[in-house]
């Protein structure tokens, strides 16, 4: 059978037919502060794990640096999430019996991932790829927050559209040099947009059309 809809219309039709029902319930303002609140776009939610893993304990006072564990960021369009096999590098060694860590054990001996609850997701109409913005210059506490003091991972910054639009509109204040792309503390020098503007000209940044829909809905 032929597609009647491409992948792309589809996402279109999706796309029309949230705005339509946003318009048709006619109390869009009211829709829009529902979707910005805390209780749908659980910013302030820390759920529950398998594992009590901390960012604060291994990013922030071990100082592993992100990449290690969410090796795909540089690549792909995924961080992803770390194997087994990257926390036993250390845990074969390190608090080899605590129970904390059963999980951990009974993954690796039964060759299982460990299931994660995610925090950070966007609705699959939507577009992203971390290695675009990691080449640009945008940090992860740009988007992510200070994850190297959560003790349980939780979402600081929502992703609505505003959210990301706020940044596609001017992102040359928020640009970094590439070796602070992790680093959580630093700040730039008292003229970022200075800096920013030299980093948007070097890395070729597409200033000005970062704005269009078909940037993040194709
Ligand atoms: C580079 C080494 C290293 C890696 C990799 C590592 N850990 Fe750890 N982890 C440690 C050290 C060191 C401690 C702290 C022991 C202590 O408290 O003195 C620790 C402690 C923990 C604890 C105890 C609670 C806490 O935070 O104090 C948990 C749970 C834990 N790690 C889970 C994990 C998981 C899950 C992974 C893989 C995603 C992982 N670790 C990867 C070094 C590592
Ligand atoms: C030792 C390995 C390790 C290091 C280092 C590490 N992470 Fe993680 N990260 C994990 C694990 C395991 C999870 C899944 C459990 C959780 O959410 O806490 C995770 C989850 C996340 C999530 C949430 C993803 C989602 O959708 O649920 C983000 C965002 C994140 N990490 C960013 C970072 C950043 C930024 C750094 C560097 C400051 C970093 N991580 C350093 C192991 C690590
Ligand atoms: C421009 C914003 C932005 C930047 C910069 C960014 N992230 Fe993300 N990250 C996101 C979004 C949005 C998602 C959810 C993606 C999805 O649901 O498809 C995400 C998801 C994740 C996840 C969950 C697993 C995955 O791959 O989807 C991890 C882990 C993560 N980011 C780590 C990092 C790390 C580490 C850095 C810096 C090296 C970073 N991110 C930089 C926006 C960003
Ligand atoms: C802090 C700034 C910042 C934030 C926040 C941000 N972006 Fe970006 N985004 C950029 C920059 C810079 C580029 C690179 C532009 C270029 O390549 O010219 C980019 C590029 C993109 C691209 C183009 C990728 C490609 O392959 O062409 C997509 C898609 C995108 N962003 C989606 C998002 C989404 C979705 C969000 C919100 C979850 C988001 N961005 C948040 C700064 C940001
Ligand atoms: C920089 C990325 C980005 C650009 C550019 C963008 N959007 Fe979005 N859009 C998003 C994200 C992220 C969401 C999901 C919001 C959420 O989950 O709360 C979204 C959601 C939507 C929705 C669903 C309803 C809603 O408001 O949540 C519609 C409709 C939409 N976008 C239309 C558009 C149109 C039309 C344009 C062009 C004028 C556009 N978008 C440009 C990122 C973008």
């Amino acid at each position: 059978m032929t597609q009647i809809f491409s992948p792309v219309a589809d996402t279109w039709l999706r796309l029309f037919l949230l705005g339509s029902a946003a318009v048709l319930v006619g109390g869009t303002v009211g829709i829009i502060g529902f979707a910005r609140s805390a209780y749908i776009t659980s910013t302030e939610v820390r759920p529950a794990q398998p594992v009590p893993f901390s960012h604060r304990h291994h990013a922030g006072e071990l100082g592993i640096d992100c990449r290690y564990c969410h090796s795909g960021v540089e690549t792909g369009p995924q961080a992803g999430l770390p194997p087994t096999e990257t926390c036993m590098t250390c845990h074969s060694e390190i608090w080899t019996n605590s129970t904390m860590l059963a999980p951990v054990r009974q993954s690796l001996a039964s060759n299982t991932p460990i299931q994660w609850t995610r925090v950070a997701k966007l609705p699959d109409y939507v577009f992203f790829r971390h290695d675009v913005h990691i080449a640009k210059g945008v940090g992860c506490v740009s988007c992510h927050g200070r994850i190297d003091k959560m003790a349980l991972t939780y979402r600081e910054n929502s992703f609505t559209m505003d959210f990301c639009l706020d940044c596609h509109r001017d992102p040359v204040p928020q640009l970094r040099p590439q070796d602070r792309i992790a680093d959580m503390t630093w700040k730039p020098s008292a003229d970022a947009r200075a800096a920013g503007a030299a980093i948007a000209a070097h890395e070729g940044v597409r200033l000005g059309e970062l704005t269009h829909c078909y940037v993040c809905h194709r």
